[in-house]
This record gives structure tokens, C-alpha cells and sequence, in this order.
């Protein structure tokens, strides 16, 4: 990120018709393809570093005061001030995840949530906050490409669905971004949500942590939050393998439902779990993509005998309770 002092100083004089003056000539900047796609969420999103409006402007997201944000090649956008600690979140986790999810473990879960949206067209414009590598977002932007599968329309898709993923991690996005799609790939936090007020249809949180509180700020009137959780019989397998070096090797999301509770009204509550054989390299992968098993060495991990592992989960549709 740059901040444009210069042009922040230049803005402070700067009459209002002025100021309209700067922001027409920004949108007839040429926007390089890479950069494109951010015309569709360029109106719900807000500088993270003053909150006025951003514009794509040749190849940045630019604000009314200048702050300015560059589209790398990859179609990733950085709001972050400075790099977050990764703790773990590595370009090993996710290349393992990555190795995970292309084996099917986590199938049940990114279909599951992609039929909670073919049900609900009407939510146009989804952050997936946490996104990771980007698995669920994809699948709802994209059609499916097996031809097994039903046509598109039978499955999530409308081309005017607008899809941002935001992450803390650059890594992550990096993976997410590969190959080129249309999803607006966002570093940022959770916590502080570059995004308008009341620009939301709907908030997807898969597995990471909430802030409620911004959920609600971004959700429009009778937007929906849906978060995935993990269910009581997440990872069973792993968790009886390793109990000796993890905390509890039981586990409840009661808690977790609590505090959803607390800020948003739980309207559905939607269970997804589905048990996979293992392989030895998904095995090892699953090992090192999981935290409850961070700092677990090489060599335990694989002495130990996990011939098949359960993610089981569950689907929290809520909305706020302001
Ligand atoms: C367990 S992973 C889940 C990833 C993805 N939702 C999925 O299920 O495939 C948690 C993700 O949350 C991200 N994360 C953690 N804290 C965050 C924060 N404060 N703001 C944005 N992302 C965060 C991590 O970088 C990581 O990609
Ligand atoms: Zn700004």
C-alpha cells in the first residue's frame, strides 16, 4: 500500500466538484484485465485505511483521499497495513489442504453450502470471509465442469453473483488466485472489514474465527450470516489416534453456538458429515493441515494408524439481532 501524502494534502484543499472531477478521470484510467473483475465489488468496498469509497483506477483500488491499493498480476489486492504473524498458516498448510480437498474429505461440506445458495438467489453478494485458498468461493462463482453433474442452472449458478474472499493470509490467496477467476481476492482482516456498511447479502464463514459485530455492520437489512462449524464427531478419528498429545480428544461447538446466539438469531442449523478412507499421503497432509495437531513431529504422526477420518459439521444461518 502507498499513501499518497501528496495527494492527500492536494485533496484537503480540494473543492467538492473538484474531487467529483478526480474521480471521473480515475474511471476512465484504463483497468488492465487482471484488474477487471473489481469493477463488480469496487461500489462494496471502503478504504481500510480512512473509510471513503474506493475506485478502480488503472491497476488500484484508489479512495477519495488518495490511499491507493494495487491489483497485483495474480487479481489480489492487499489492505492490509502491514504482514500478519502467519501462526502456522503457512504455504505448507495450504498446499497440504489444498492435497485434502482435491481428495474429496471436505466435498460434502463446499456442496452443502453451495446448495444453501442455489436455494437463495436472491443473495447476490457474498464475502466469504477466512476463505483460505478459496474452495468455497470458487464453487459458488464458477460451474461445475463435470458432465456428470447436473446442468448449471440445476446447480448454484448465476453469472451475476458477486463473490469476494478475504483472508488474512497472502499465501492463501495466492493458492485461491491461481489460474485466473473472477472471485475479488482480498487481504484483509475479519475484525475490520474493508466493505460498506449494508453492502452484504450474505456473510460465509467457514471455519474461522467471527467478529459479529462487523457481520452485522456489512450485512444489508435481512442479509444472512452462514457460518460452518465443526461438529461433535469432527476428526474423531484423529483426535482418539493422538489423544495423548492433544487437550480433550472430546469435543462440543456448544459454546461456539452460544456466542452465535448472542449476537445473531439462529434461524437453521444445517448438519453435514461424511467419513473417508485414508491414504498414507493424505494422511500426512491432514496431519500437518490440522492446528489441533501443530507441532506434532514427522515421525509420530505416521506411526500412528488413522484408517479413515469423519469431518462432520455444522451450517449456522443466522441473521443480526440489532
Ligand atoms: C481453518 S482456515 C479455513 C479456511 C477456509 N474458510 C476453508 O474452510 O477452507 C481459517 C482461515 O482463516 C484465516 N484467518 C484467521 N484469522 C483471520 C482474520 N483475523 N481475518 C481474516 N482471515 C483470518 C486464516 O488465514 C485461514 O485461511
Ligand atoms: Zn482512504
Amino acid at each position: 500500500m502507498s499513501d499518497r501524502k501528496h495527494a492527500k494534502r492536494k485533496n484537503k484543499q480540494r473543492s467538492a466538484p473538484a474531487r467529483r472531477e478526480k474521480r471521473a478521470c480515475c474511471k476512465s484510467t484504463p483497468v488492465p484485465a487482471r484488474a477487471a473483475k473489481f469493477a463488480y465489488c469496487e461500489s462494496m468496498l471502503r478504504c481500510p485505511v480512512c473509510a471513503s469509497a474506493l475506485h478502480l483506477a488503472g491497476g488500484s483500488l484508489v479512495c477519495d483521499r488518495g490511499h491507493d491499493f494495487a491489483i497485483s498480476k495474480k487479481g489480489t489486492v492487499n489492505f492490509l497495513s502491514r504482514p500478519h504473524e502467519s501462526d502456522g498458516y503457512d504455504q505448507d498448510f495450504f498446499e497440504n489442504r489444498r492435497i485434502v480437498f482435491e481428495a474429496g474429505y471436505y466435498e460434502h461440506l463446499v456442496e452443502g453450502v453451495a446448495s444453501f445458495f442455489d436455494a437463495r438467489p436472491d443473495l447476490r453478494c457474498i464475502v466469504d470471509v477466512g476463505c483460505g485458498e478459496g474452495f468455497y468461493a470458487k464453487r459458488l462463482i464458477a460451474p461445475r465442469t463435470d458432465k456428470s453433474a447436473p446442468a448449471p442452472s440445476e446447480t448454484c449458478l448465476l453469472p451475476s453473483r458477486t463473490l469476494i474472499g478475504l483472508d488474512l493470509s497472502k499465501e492463501a490467496l495466492q493458492v485461491a488466485a491461481r489460474g485466473g477467476n473472477d472471485v475479488c481476492w482480498i487481504v484483509g482482516d475479519v475484525a475490520a472489514l474493508p466493505l460498506q456498511d449494508s453492502s452484504m447479502d450474505a456473510v460465509l464463514d467457514v471455519f474461522t474465527p467471527a467478529h459479529y459485530a462487523e457481520f452485522a455492520r456489512v450485512l444489508k437489512p435481512g442479509g444472512l450470516l452462514v457460518k460452518v462449524v465443526p461438529g461433535a464427531n469432527h476428526l474423531k478419528e484423529l483426535r482418539h489416534a493422538f489423544r495423548d498429545l492433544i487437550r480433550h480428544e472430546d469435543y462440543t461447538n456448544q459454546l461456539v453456538v452460544d456466542h452465535f446466539q448472542r449476537h445473531f438469531k439462529l434461524l437453521e442449523r444445517i448438519p453435514l458429515a461424511k467419513t473417508t478412507r485414508t491414504t498414507p499421503t493424505e494422511l500426512k497432509a491432514f496431519v500437518r493441515m490440522t492446528p489441533l495437531l501443530f507441532g506434532v513431529d514427522e515421525k509420530t504422526a505416521e506411526s500412528r494408524s488413522v484408517p479413515e477420518i469423519t469431518v462432520d459439521a455444522e451450517l449456522l444461518v443466522g441473521t443480526p439481532l440489532r
